[in-house]
Protein backbone atom coordinates (compact mmCIF):
# COMPACT_ATOMS: atom_id res chain seq x y z
CA UNK A 1 0.00 0.00 0.00
CA UNK A 2 1.15 3.61 -1.10
CA UNK A 3 2.51 5.63 2.15
CA UNK A 4 -0.36 8.43 2.77
CA UNK A 5 0.50 11.90 4.74
CA UNK A 6 -1.98 13.36 6.47
CA UNK A 7 -1.55 17.28 7.48
CA UNK A 8 -4.12 18.30 10.19
CA UNK A 9 -4.38 14.26 11.14
CA UNK A 10 -4.98 15.22 15.06
CA UNK A 11 -7.72 17.48 14.28
CA UNK A 12 -11.60 16.98 13.87
CA UNK A 13 -11.92 15.90 10.05
CA UNK A 14 -8.38 14.54 10.35
CA UNK A 15 -9.08 12.03 13.26
CA UNK A 16 -11.64 10.55 10.95
CA UNK A 17 -9.51 10.62 7.73
CA UNK A 18 -6.92 8.77 9.64
CA UNK A 19 -9.58 6.24 10.77
CA UNK A 20 -10.63 5.44 7.24
CA UNK A 21 -7.36 5.35 5.76
CA UNK A 22 -6.64 2.45 8.32
CA UNK A 23 -9.69 1.09 8.29
CA UNK A 24 -8.48 0.67 4.57
CA UNK A 25 -5.64 -1.15 5.16
CA UNK A 26 -3.66 1.97 4.19
CA UNK A 27 -0.44 3.06 5.81
CA UNK A 28 -0.35 6.00 7.25
CA UNK A 29 1.80 8.97 8.61
CA UNK A 30 0.40 12.20 10.40
CA UNK A 31 2.24 15.44 10.52
CA UNK A 32 1.77 17.30 14.04
CA UNK A 33 3.14 19.59 16.66
CA UNK A 34 2.39 17.03 19.07
CA UNK A 35 1.90 13.32 18.50
CA UNK A 36 -1.05 11.74 20.30
CA UNK A 37 -0.48 8.75 21.95
CA UNK A 38 -3.61 7.07 21.47
CA UNK A 39 -3.50 7.38 17.79
CA UNK A 40 -1.92 3.99 16.49
CA UNK A 41 -0.17 5.30 13.53
CA UNK A 42 3.29 6.76 12.44
CA UNK A 43 3.89 10.17 13.21
CA UNK A 44 5.89 13.31 11.92
CA UNK A 45 6.31 16.06 13.70
CA UNK A 46 7.06 19.36 12.69
CA UNK A 47 5.27 22.49 12.17
CA UNK A 48 3.70 24.20 8.95
CA UNK A 49 3.71 27.70 9.86
CA UNK A 50 7.95 27.14 9.78
CA UNK A 51 8.08 24.59 7.31
CA UNK A 52 10.18 22.53 10.02
CA UNK A 53 9.95 18.80 9.41
CA UNK A 54 8.29 19.09 6.28
CA UNK A 55 11.20 17.49 4.08
CA UNK A 56 11.42 14.30 6.52
CA UNK A 57 7.96 14.08 6.55
CA UNK A 58 7.69 13.39 2.98
CA UNK A 59 10.07 10.38 2.53
CA UNK A 60 8.48 7.75 0.78
CA UNK A 61 5.28 9.05 0.78
CA UNK A 62 2.70 8.78 -2.33
CA UNK A 63 -0.52 10.86 -1.49
CA UNK A 64 -0.47 13.89 0.96
CA UNK A 65 -3.93 14.76 1.97
CA UNK A 66 -3.78 18.36 3.24
CA UNK A 67 -6.55 19.07 6.37
CA UNK A 68 -4.34 21.16 8.44
CA UNK A 69 -5.44 24.60 9.42
CA UNK A 70 -5.42 27.51 12.10
CA UNK A 71 -9.05 28.80 12.67
CA UNK A 72 -9.09 31.11 15.84
CA UNK A 73 -13.04 30.76 14.98
CA UNK A 74 -13.09 26.73 14.60
CA UNK A 75 -10.77 26.52 17.80
CA UNK A 76 -12.83 28.76 20.68
CA UNK A 77 -16.42 27.83 18.58
CA UNK A 78 -17.55 31.45 18.15
CA UNK A 79 -16.38 34.93 16.20
CA UNK A 80 -14.94 38.13 17.94
CA UNK A 81 -14.37 41.51 16.50
CA UNK A 82 -11.18 40.63 15.94
CA UNK A 83 -12.12 37.66 13.77
CA UNK A 84 -13.83 40.24 11.01
CA UNK A 85 -10.30 42.15 11.26
CA UNK A 86 -7.74 39.35 10.37
CA UNK A 87 -6.98 35.83 10.63
CA UNK A 88 -3.34 33.90 10.62
CA UNK A 89 -1.98 32.61 7.46
CA UNK A 90 1.09 30.99 8.94
CA UNK A 91 -0.20 27.40 8.50
CA UNK A 92 -2.97 28.36 5.42
CA UNK A 93 -0.85 30.21 3.01
CA UNK A 94 2.48 29.83 4.33
CA UNK A 95 2.74 26.72 5.13
CA UNK A 96 0.87 25.65 2.17
CA UNK A 97 3.39 26.77 -0.03
CA UNK A 98 5.78 25.11 1.74
CA UNK A 99 3.81 21.90 1.88
CA UNK A 100 3.77 22.32 -2.17
CA UNK A 101 7.57 22.44 -2.19
CA UNK A 102 8.02 19.58 -0.03
CA UNK A 103 5.61 17.50 -2.09
CA UNK A 104 7.94 18.40 -5.04
CA UNK A 105 10.93 17.86 -4.06
CA UNK A 106 9.57 14.19 -3.07
CA UNK A 107 8.25 13.71 -6.03
CA UNK A 108 4.62 13.24 -4.18
CA UNK A 109 2.17 11.66 -6.49
CA UNK A 110 -0.75 13.30 -5.16
CA UNK A 111 -1.71 16.26 -2.72
CA UNK A 112 -5.09 16.43 -2.18
CA UNK A 113 -6.38 19.78 -0.66
CA UNK A 114 -9.28 20.37 1.48
CA UNK A 115 -11.28 24.01 1.41
CA UNK A 116 -14.51 25.72 1.97
CA UNK A 117 -17.71 25.64 0.14
CA UNK A 118 -17.95 29.39 -0.92
CA UNK A 119 -14.90 31.15 -0.27
CA UNK A 120 -15.05 34.03 -2.50
CA UNK A 121 -19.21 35.24 -1.23
CA UNK A 122 -17.93 35.06 2.34
CA UNK A 123 -16.54 38.14 4.22
CA UNK A 124 -14.54 37.30 7.33
CA UNK A 125 -10.82 37.42 6.64
CA UNK A 126 -10.28 33.66 7.37
CA UNK A 127 -12.34 32.88 4.12
CA UNK A 128 -9.47 34.91 2.21
CA UNK A 129 -6.19 33.20 3.69
CA UNK A 130 -8.31 29.82 2.65
CA UNK A 131 -8.79 30.80 -0.64
CA UNK A 132 -5.37 31.53 -1.23
CA UNK A 133 -4.37 28.51 -0.03
CA UNK A 134 -6.18 26.95 -2.03
CA UNK A 135 -5.42 29.10 -4.94
CA UNK A 136 -1.76 28.02 -4.29
CA UNK A 137 -2.76 24.68 -4.73
CA UNK A 138 -4.49 25.02 -7.68
CA UNK A 139 -1.57 27.40 -9.36
CA UNK A 140 0.83 24.58 -8.26
CA UNK A 141 2.41 21.97 -10.93
CA UNK A 142 1.84 19.13 -8.32
CA UNK A 143 -0.88 16.06 -9.43
CA UNK A 144 -3.42 17.84 -7.41
CA UNK A 145 -7.27 17.76 -5.95
CA UNK A 146 -9.15 20.20 -4.56
CA UNK A 147 -12.10 19.20 -2.11
CA UNK A 148 -14.33 21.92 -0.74
CA UNK A 149 -16.82 20.99 1.86
CA UNK A 150 -19.71 22.89 3.87
CA UNK A 151 -19.57 23.62 7.59
CA UNK A 152 -18.89 20.89 9.88
CA UNK A 153 -21.05 19.50 12.61
CA UNK A 154 -18.75 20.02 15.46
CA UNK A 155 -18.19 23.60 14.66
CA UNK A 156 -22.46 24.24 14.58
CA UNK A 157 -22.57 22.83 17.98
CA UNK A 158 -19.70 24.56 19.02
CA UNK A 159 -21.10 28.08 18.08
CA UNK A 160 -24.82 27.12 19.05
CA UNK A 161 -23.32 25.98 22.70
CA UNK A 162 -21.74 29.05 23.38
CA UNK A 163 -24.49 30.88 22.57
CA UNK A 164 -26.85 29.16 24.56
CA UNK A 165 -26.85 31.47 27.67
CA UNK A 166 -28.59 33.91 26.06
CA UNK A 167 -32.22 34.17 26.29
CA UNK A 168 -32.82 35.33 22.73
CA UNK A 169 -30.45 34.14 19.78
CA UNK A 170 -30.38 36.44 16.32
CA UNK A 171 -29.52 34.10 14.17
CA UNK A 172 -29.61 34.05 9.99
CA UNK A 173 -32.32 32.49 7.90
CA UNK A 174 -29.41 31.47 5.64
CA UNK A 175 -30.26 27.79 4.04
CA UNK A 176 -27.35 25.62 4.04
CA UNK A 177 -26.32 21.70 4.64
CA UNK A 178 -23.83 21.46 7.09
CA UNK A 179 -22.29 17.67 7.28
CA UNK A 180 -20.67 15.18 9.48
CA UNK A 181 -16.84 15.18 9.07
CA UNK A 182 -17.16 11.22 8.76
CA UNK A 183 -19.10 11.83 5.57
CA UNK A 184 -16.41 14.20 4.61
CA UNK A 185 -13.94 11.92 5.43
CA UNK A 186 -15.27 9.06 3.49
CA UNK A 187 -15.36 11.15 0.37
CA UNK A 188 -11.94 12.56 0.42
CA UNK A 189 -10.25 9.53 0.83
CA UNK A 190 -12.39 7.96 -2.19
CA UNK A 191 -11.40 11.03 -4.12
CA UNK A 192 -7.77 10.40 -2.96
CA UNK A 193 -7.41 7.16 -4.86
CA UNK A 194 -9.90 7.03 -8.03
CA UNK A 195 -7.36 8.48 -10.40
CA UNK A 196 -9.31 11.77 -11.02
CA UNK A 197 -7.76 15.03 -10.63
CA UNK A 198 -8.77 19.03 -10.58
CA UNK A 199 -11.30 20.91 -8.40
CA UNK A 200 -13.74 17.82 -7.20
CA UNK A 201 -17.49 18.05 -6.04
CA UNK A 202 -18.10 19.64 -3.13
CA UNK A 203 -19.79 18.03 -0.41
CA UNK A 204 -22.20 18.98 2.27
CA UNK A 205 -24.47 17.39 4.76
CA UNK A 206 -28.27 15.27 3.65
CA UNK A 207 -30.58 18.21 5.01
CA UNK A 208 -30.45 21.85 3.32
CA UNK A 209 -32.31 23.71 6.13
CA UNK A 210 -32.35 27.59 7.98
CA UNK A 211 -29.94 28.25 10.61
CA UNK A 212 -33.12 28.50 12.25
CA UNK A 213 -34.00 25.42 11.95
CA UNK A 214 -30.74 23.84 12.92
CA UNK A 215 -30.97 25.88 15.72
CA UNK A 216 -34.59 24.50 16.83
CA UNK A 217 -33.33 20.82 16.58
CA UNK A 218 -30.10 22.08 18.65
CA UNK A 219 -32.89 23.12 21.02
CA UNK A 220 -34.86 20.26 21.58
CA UNK A 221 -31.88 18.30 21.84
CA UNK A 222 -30.53 20.42 24.91
CA UNK A 223 -34.65 20.69 26.24
CA UNK A 224 -33.35 24.68 25.66
CA UNK A 225 -36.08 26.91 25.11
CA UNK A 226 -34.28 30.27 23.76
CA UNK A 227 -36.77 32.61 21.72
CA UNK A 228 -34.54 32.72 17.82
CA UNK A 229 -35.18 35.82 16.25
CA UNK A 230 -34.33 35.44 12.15
CA UNK A 231 -32.03 37.10 10.75
CA UNK A 232 -30.80 38.69 7.20
CA UNK A 233 -30.36 35.84 4.92
CA UNK A 234 -27.11 37.63 2.80
CA UNK A 235 -25.71 38.20 6.38
CA UNK A 236 -25.37 34.41 7.20
CA UNK A 237 -23.94 33.81 3.51
CA UNK A 238 -21.39 36.23 4.30
CA UNK A 239 -21.01 34.69 7.54
CA UNK A 240 -20.25 31.57 5.54
CA UNK A 241 -23.03 29.43 6.22
CA UNK A 242 -23.40 28.48 2.84
CA UNK A 243 -24.67 25.19 1.24
CA UNK A 244 -24.10 23.07 -1.72
CA UNK A 245 -25.96 20.50 -4.35
CA UNK A 246 -23.20 18.51 -4.92
CA UNK A 247 -22.01 15.15 -3.18
CA UNK A 248 -24.30 14.69 0.10
CA UNK A 249 -23.30 12.23 2.87
CA UNK A 250 -25.77 10.83 4.55
CA UNK A 251 -25.93 11.77 8.28
CA UNK A 252 -28.62 14.37 9.44
CA UNK A 253 -28.08 16.83 12.02
CA UNK A 254 -30.72 15.40 14.51
CA UNK A 255 -28.98 12.57 13.84
CA UNK A 256 -25.70 13.37 14.67
CA UNK A 257 -26.75 15.47 17.95
CA UNK A 258 -28.44 11.89 18.94
CA UNK A 259 -25.19 10.22 18.56
CA UNK A 260 -23.15 12.81 20.52
CA UNK A 261 -26.31 12.70 22.99
CA UNK A 262 -25.18 9.34 23.61
CA UNK A 263 -22.07 9.40 23.50
CA UNK A 264 -21.69 11.72 26.00
CA UNK A 265 -24.00 9.43 28.08
CA UNK A 266 -21.83 6.70 27.92
CA UNK A 267 -18.86 8.26 29.11
CA UNK A 268 -20.07 10.30 32.14
N1 LIG B 1 -14.54 23.33 10.55
C1 LIG B 1 -15.36 23.44 9.51
O1 LIG B 1 -16.57 23.71 9.66
C2 LIG B 1 -14.82 23.22 8.10
C3 LIG B 1 -15.71 23.21 7.01
C4 LIG B 1 -15.21 22.95 5.73
C5 LIG B 1 -13.86 22.72 5.55
N2 LIG B 1 -13.02 22.76 6.62
C6 LIG B 1 -11.58 22.48 6.40
O2 LIG B 1 -11.33 21.14 6.85
C7 LIG B 1 -9.99 21.05 7.33
C8 LIG B 1 -10.00 20.51 8.76
O3 LIG B 1 -10.73 21.39 9.59
P1 LIG B 1 -11.03 20.99 11.12
O4 LIG B 1 -12.13 21.90 11.57
O5 LIG B 1 -11.20 19.52 11.24
O6 LIG B 1 -9.65 21.43 11.81
P2 LIG B 1 -9.25 21.39 13.36
O7 LIG B 1 -10.06 20.41 14.11
O8 LIG B 1 -9.20 22.81 13.85
O9 LIG B 1 -7.75 20.83 13.31
C9 LIG B 1 -6.68 21.62 12.90
C10 LIG B 1 -5.50 20.71 12.57
O10 LIG B 1 -4.47 21.53 12.00
C11 LIG B 1 -3.25 21.17 12.57
N3 LIG B 1 -2.37 22.33 12.68
C12 LIG B 1 -2.70 23.56 13.15
N4 LIG B 1 -1.61 24.35 13.16
C13 LIG B 1 -0.57 23.59 12.68
C14 LIG B 1 0.82 23.84 12.46
N5 LIG B 1 1.37 25.03 12.74
N6 LIG B 1 1.59 22.84 11.95
C15 LIG B 1 1.04 21.61 11.70
N7 LIG B 1 -0.28 21.31 11.89
C16 LIG B 1 -1.06 22.30 12.38
C17 LIG B 1 -3.56 20.64 13.97
O11 LIG B 1 -2.56 19.68 14.30
P3 LIG B 1 -1.67 19.64 15.65
O12 LIG B 1 -2.37 20.48 16.68
O13 LIG B 1 -1.63 18.18 15.99
O14 LIG B 1 -0.34 20.17 15.24
C18 LIG B 1 -4.92 19.97 13.77
O15 LIG B 1 -4.75 18.62 13.42
C19 LIG B 1 -9.39 22.46 7.18
O16 LIG B 1 -8.77 22.56 5.94
C20 LIG B 1 -10.62 23.35 7.18
O17 LIG B 1 -10.42 24.59 6.55
C21 LIG B 1 -13.46 22.99 7.89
Amino acid sequence: MPLVLVTGGTGHLGRDIVARLVRDGHRVRVFTRSPRPAMQVEWAIGDLATGEGLPAAMQGVHTVISAATDSPIARRGGVRPTDFVRSPSAVDVQGTEQLIAACRDASVQHLLHVSIVGLEEAMLPYARVKLAGEKLVRDSSLPWSVVRATPFYYLLEKMLAGVAWLPVWPLPKTQFNPVDTADVADYLVRCAFDGVRGVRADIGGPDTLSCVEFARQYQASQHLHCTIVPMSDRLGRRMGFIGSDGVRGTLSWRDWLGRRELGMRAAA
